[in-house]
C-alpha cells in the first residue's frame, strides 16, 4: 500500500535529488533574483491569502532544497500552474539555488510545542491532522509532516502557519492532477480520499494552529 510507511521513505527521497539541487545557492546573489517574487510572495516572504482569489504561499522559511525542487517542478510541469510557471521558467539553475537559499534564511517557520492536548474527535480537522481516518486509509497528515505539521527535513514540507487558500488549493491540485510531483504518489494517495469539506478544514486547523498553539501556551504561562 503505498501511503504508508512515509518516514521510513525519506532516506530515499534523498537520493532523488539531480545534479542541479546540488548547485550551491548564495543568499545574496537570490535577493536579487527574488526582485520578481514580492509582488505576490511579498517583501518578507510571507506570502498573502487573496480572499476569492488565489493564495500566494508563504516562502520565508521553508527548506531551500524543498524551493529548488519545486521551482523545477513548475518548470518541468510537474506542477502545472499558470501563474508560477513563466517566474519558474525565467530561472536557470543557478538561480534557482540562490533563490531557494535567500527564502530559506529569511524568517525561521515558527517552532511550535508538538501537542497541547490529544486530538479532539469534535474538530474534524485536527483529528484528521494527527489520528487521519484508517478506515478510508487516510494518515494523519503529521506521521509524515512531523508534530504539530512543522515538517520534517527538506521533503515533508512544514503545514502549520501556511496560507489555507494555499493548502486547500493544493490538495485540489493533486485530487485533479495538476499537481504531480510528490515521490510515491504519496500525497496524491492522500488527497484523493479527501472530500471538499475535509479539504477546507485541515487547511483551516494548520493555517491558524500557530496562532492556537501560541494562545494555549500563553494561558498556561499566566496560571
Ligand atoms: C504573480 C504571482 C507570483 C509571482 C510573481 C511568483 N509566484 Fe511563486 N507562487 C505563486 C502562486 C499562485 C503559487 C502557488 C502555485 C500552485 O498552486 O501550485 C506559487 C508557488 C510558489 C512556490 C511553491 C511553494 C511551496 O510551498 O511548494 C515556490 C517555491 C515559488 N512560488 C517561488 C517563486 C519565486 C522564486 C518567484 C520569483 C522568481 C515567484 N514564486 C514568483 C505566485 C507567484
Ligand atoms: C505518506 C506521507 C504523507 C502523508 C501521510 C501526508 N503527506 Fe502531505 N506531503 C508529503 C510529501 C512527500 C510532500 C511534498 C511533495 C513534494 O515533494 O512536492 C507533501 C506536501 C504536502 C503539501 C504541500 C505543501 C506546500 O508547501 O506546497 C500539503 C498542503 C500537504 N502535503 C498536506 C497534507 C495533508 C493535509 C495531509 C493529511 C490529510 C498530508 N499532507 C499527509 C507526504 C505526506
Amino acid at each position: 500500500m503505498r501511503i504508508t510507511g512515509g518516514l521510513g521513505l525519506l532516506a530515499g527521497l534523498g537520493l532523488a535529488a539531480g545534479p542541479a539541487l546540488a548547485l550551491e545557492g548564495d543568499p545574496a546573489r537570490g535577493e536579487g533574483v527574488a526582485g520578481t517574487c514580492v509582488a505576490c510572495h511579498q517583501a518578507d516572504g510571507m506570502g498573502m491569502d487573496m480572499p476569492q482569489g488565489e493564495s500566494w504561499p508563504r516562502l520565508a522559511g521553508l527548506p531551500a532544497d524543498y524551493i529548488a525542487r519545486q521551482l523545477h517542478d513548475f518548470k518541468a510541469g510537474r506542477r502545472d500552474n499558470a501563474t508560477m510557471k513563466p517566474f519558474a521558467n525565467m530561472l536557470d539553475d543557478q538561480q534557482i539555488a540562490d533563490v531557494a537559499a535567500y527564502y530559506a534564511q529569511l524568517a525561521p517557520w515558527p517552532a511550535l510545542p508538538a501537542a497541547y492536548r490529544a486530538a479532539d474527535p469534535d474538530e474534524p480537522g485536527e483529528w484528521l491532522a494527527e489520528r487521519g481516518d484508517w478506515g478510508r486509509l487516510v494518515p494523519g497528515c503529521n506521521q509524515c509532516h512531523g508534530p504539530a505539521g512543522q515538517g520534517v527535513g527538506a521533503d515533508f514540507p512544514p503545514l502549520a502557519g501556511q496560507h489555507a487558500g494555499y493548502l486547500a488549493a493544493q490538495l485540489t491540485a493533486w485530487r485533479e492532477g495538476r499537481r504531480h510531483n510528490d515521490p510515491n504518489g504519496l500525497m496524491q494517495g492522500v488527497a484523493e480520499r479527501l472530500n471538499d469539506d475535509e479539504i477546507a478544514l485541515i487547511a483551516d486547523y494548520y493555517a491558524t494552529l500557530p496562532e492556537r498553539l501560541e494562545a494555549t501556551t500563553t494561558e498556561e504561562g499566566g496560571q
